[in-house]
């Protein structure tokens, strides 16, 4: 896989994908602009050497229509004040606009299509809606990380049609930060595990889970596990069962007790013990939780030891309690490497969000290395100021874990 220090740039048409896929409140406007950031090295990059950069991108999952809201125009706008450079936005993709204007590109200058998920097409991984992107295009280069595990046609088959492609110094970055988790990382390695649903993340857990030091469980998916292993869990968040996309039923308590049971006879070499002197498990799930029979603002709370306190079948599991919460500090300042996905607990509510921010504050206080998954992780550390305190927090939620699944990727074998 090429780097776009290595293709020539000068006076050639770079179309360049990147993730510009951000958050927006109600009235369409910009809350959160970092991935446009990320984005910015790469794009000063093509000017400086005297390309013409075509900049594409999608913009949430508009379901292949063209939905206003969800036009480029505001990111074109933002960019522009990033720049300070005219941006010719385009209200298309394909067609006979963009070809006009991508004709009228002089080196330096930028143009921006709109939301490629306009287009069926797009997802279809459609060839000939490829073609129609790469018309009078010399250059490709990714660097939306995002994206890199779908297997879309601005991703997969448009760099098929093209010999100079590459990678962005964004991709670049987000392959090294997660390589350090992967490829000899220092150790202990600890992984932490968080969010709603087990059914994406079971491939990263059995990835893992051989190489590190241990995996500490919370959120949704700590649920599915105890009750995958006969644990009563009361009304809390479980996925049991789900269909995939190919119509195939998974039983996500069997596959959580599976692969607890897989690890579990693994010893964890970290100078910690169990509350009742036990060891640790690899995979590690909570002690006790803050429980409530609802989530509104106001109801009693009350924390379950689990194996003490009875779980009444009305009880929802909303946070981890503090045995859990001193245990994983424990754990995580141990760690010389981290990687975190998925907050711990209904953390939006101040009630339920002591596990979540513990979590992050020992993780930003370690000195060791630590990654952190997109999307809600990051929000997680929004909220609770810590932005910045660690080595790299990925711009890819989905894509983050795929990578470390380290699963076939379209987006980037098709740069191969
Ligand atoms: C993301 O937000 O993780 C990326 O932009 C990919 O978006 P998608 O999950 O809609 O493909």
């Amino acid at each position: 896989m090429k780097s776009i220090r290595e293709i020539p740039l000068h006076g050639r048409t770079v179309f360049l994908r990147v993730d510009f896929n951000v958050p927006l409140d109600k009235n369409g406007n910009i809350t959160e602009d970092t991935r446009i950031k990320a984005a910015l090295p790469t794009i000063e990059y093509i000017l400086q050497k005297g390309g013409k950069i075509v900049l594409a991108s999608h913009l949430g999952r508009p379901k292949n229509q063209v939905k206003p809201e969800l036009r480029l125009g505001g990111p074109a706008k933002r960019l522009q004040e990033l720049l300070g450079q005219k941006i010719y936005y385009v209200p298309d993709c394909i067609g006979e606009v963009v070809e006009k204007t991508k004709a009228g590109l002089k080196n330096g200058e930028i143009m921006l299509l709109d939301n490629l998920r306009f287009y069926k097409a797009e997802k279809e991984n459609d060839l000939h809606f490829a073609e129609q992107l790469a018309q009078n295009i010399d250059v490709y280069i990714n660097d939306a990380f995002g994206v890199i595990h779908r297997q879309h046609a601005s991703v997969n088959a448009l760099p098929s049609l093209i010999f100079d492609k590459g990678i962005g110094f964004l991709m670049e970055k987000e392959m090294e930060a997660l390589d350090k988790i992967i490829k000899n990382p220092a150790k202990p390695l600890v992984v932490v595990i968080g969010g709603v649903k087990i059914s994406d993340k079971v491939e990263i857990i059995n990835n893992l889970a051989p190489m590190a030091d241990i995996i500490l469980v919370g959120g949704g998916v700590a649920n599915t596990f105890l009750k995958g292993l006969g644990q009563e869990v009361g009304a809390s968040i479980v996925e049991s069962d789900s269909v995939s996309k190919k119509q195939e039923k998974t039983n996500y308590l069997e596959v959580a007790a599976g692969i607890f049971k897989r690890f579990q006879t693994e010893r964890v070499e970290l100078d910690v013990i169990l509350p009742n002197q036990e060891p640790l498990h690899k995979i590690q799930l909570p002690l006790d939780f803050v429980a409530a029979t609802d989530t509104k603002e106001g109801t009693a709370t009350k924390i379950i030891e689990l194996g003490k306190d009875r779980v009444a079948p009305d009880l929802m599991f909303l946070d981890i309690g503090p045995k859990t919460i001193k245990l994983y500090q424990e754990v995580l300042t141990r760690a010389q490497t981290i990687f975190w996905n998925g907050p711990i607990g209904l953390f939006e509510m101040p009630v339920y969000a002591q596990g979540s921010k513990s979590v992050a504050e020992s993780i930003a206080e370690t000195a060791g290395y630590t990654v952190l998954g997109g999307g809600d992780t990051e929000v997680v550390v929004d909220k609770f100021d810590l932005k910045g305190r660690f080595s790299h927090v990925s711009t890819g939620g989905g894509a983050s874990l795929a990578y470390l699944a380290q699963k076939e990727l379209p987006g980037l074998s098709a740069l191969e």
